[in-house]
C-alpha cells in the first residue's frame, strides 16, 4: 500500500497524473468511478485536462461503484446523475462506454449481469474509492464478506446520515444501494483511494495501521498488490 499524505490540490493533481500515465500506455483502459464528495476536485482535474488536449476518454470503459435503490438514472441525486454532470458530460467518453449498476432493475440476473460486463471487459484497471466514516468502500458496509461481489446492500444508519447532507430530508435517502463487492474491488488492477478532511482520520488510521478486518472494509487495501491510498494533511492526522 502507498500512502501520500498531501494538501487536498496536490492529491487531485498527483492522482490526475496516474490517469494520464494509464491512458498513455492504455487508451482503451476501463475506469472505475466513485462518487460523493471526495472524487469532485480530481474529476475537475480530469476535465480540464481534457480541455487542454492532454487526455482522451474515447476508448475508455467506465463502471462505477454503486447506486441508490430506487432513483432512476434522471433523479438528481442518483450516481447515474451525478457522474453525468460532474465529469461524463464534459469528456469525450461515449456513452455506451459507460456502466453504473441500475437502481432500478435490481433482480439477481441484472445484479450478475454487472459483474459478467465487468469482465467481459478484461476487468478494471484503475479503481477510484472514497471512504465512509466506518471505513466503507462503495456501499459495502462493516462486516460485508471479503469475497463478495457486485450485491444488494442496506445502509447503515451512519451512511444514511452521512449521506443526508446531499437530499432534502434524511427520509428522502434510500435506504438500500447496489454495489461492487469487496472482491470485485480488489479484483481492480490498481487502487486509488482518496481521503479529504478531518471526519476520516480515525478510519484512515484503521484502514492503514489496523488489522485486516471485515470489520474496516478499507482495511482490505493493505493485501491489495497496487493500491494508492491519498490522504490530506487532515485526514492523515493520526498516521
Ligand atoms: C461513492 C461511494 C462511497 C463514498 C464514501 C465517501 O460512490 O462508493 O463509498 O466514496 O461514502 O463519500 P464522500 O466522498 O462524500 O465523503
Amino acid at each position: 500500500m502507498k500512502v501520500i499524505v498531501d494538501t487536498r490540490e496536490n492529491i487531485a493533481r498527483l492522482a490526475g497524473d496516474l490517469y494520464s500515465e494509464l491512458l498513455a500506455q492504455k487508451p482503451d483502459a476501463v475506469l472505475g468511478f466513485a462518487t460523493g464528495s471526495t472524487p469532485l476536485d480530481l474529476y475537475g482535474e480530469l476535465i480540464a485536462r481534457y480541455n487542454a488536449g492532454q487526455l482522451s476518454f474515447s476508448k475508455v470503459k467506465t463502471f462505477n461503484l454503486d447506486e441508490y435503490v430506487g432513483l432512476e438514472p434522471t433523479h438528481d441525486q442518483s450516481y447515474r446523475y451525478f457522474m453525468d454532470k460532474n465529469l461524463f458530460e464534459k469528456i469525450d467518453l461515449d456513452p455506451a462506454n459507460v456502466h453504473i449498476p441500475s437502481g432500478v432493475k435490481i433482480d439477481d440476473e441484472t445484479i450478475a449481469r454487472y459483474e459478467a460486463a465487468i469482465a467481459a471487459a478484461g476487468g478494471i484497471d484503475m479503481q477510484l474509492l472514497g471512504i465512509g466514516h466506518n471505513g466503507h468502500i462503495g456501499f459495502n458496509e462493516p462486516n460485508t464478506p471479503f469475497g463478495s461481489l457486485t450485491h444488494k446492500v442496506t445502509l447503515t444508519d451512519s451512511t444514511i446520515e452521512a449521506n443526508s447532507r446531499f437530499f432534502a430530508s434524511r427520509d428522502e435517502v434510500p435506504k438500500e444501494a447496489v454495489t461492487m463487492g469487496i472482491r470485485t474491488v480488489m479484483n481492480a488492477r490498481r487502487l486509488v483511494l482518496i481521503a479529504l478532511g478531518e471526519g476520516k482520520a480515525q478510519i484512515i488510521r484503521d484502514t492503514v495501521y489496523g488489522p485486516v478486518t471485515e470489520n474496516v472494509p478499507a482495511s482490505v487495501l493493505q493485501l491489495h498488490p497496487d493500491a494508492y491510498i491519498f490522504a490530506d494533511t487532515d485526514a492523515a492526522k493520526y498516521l
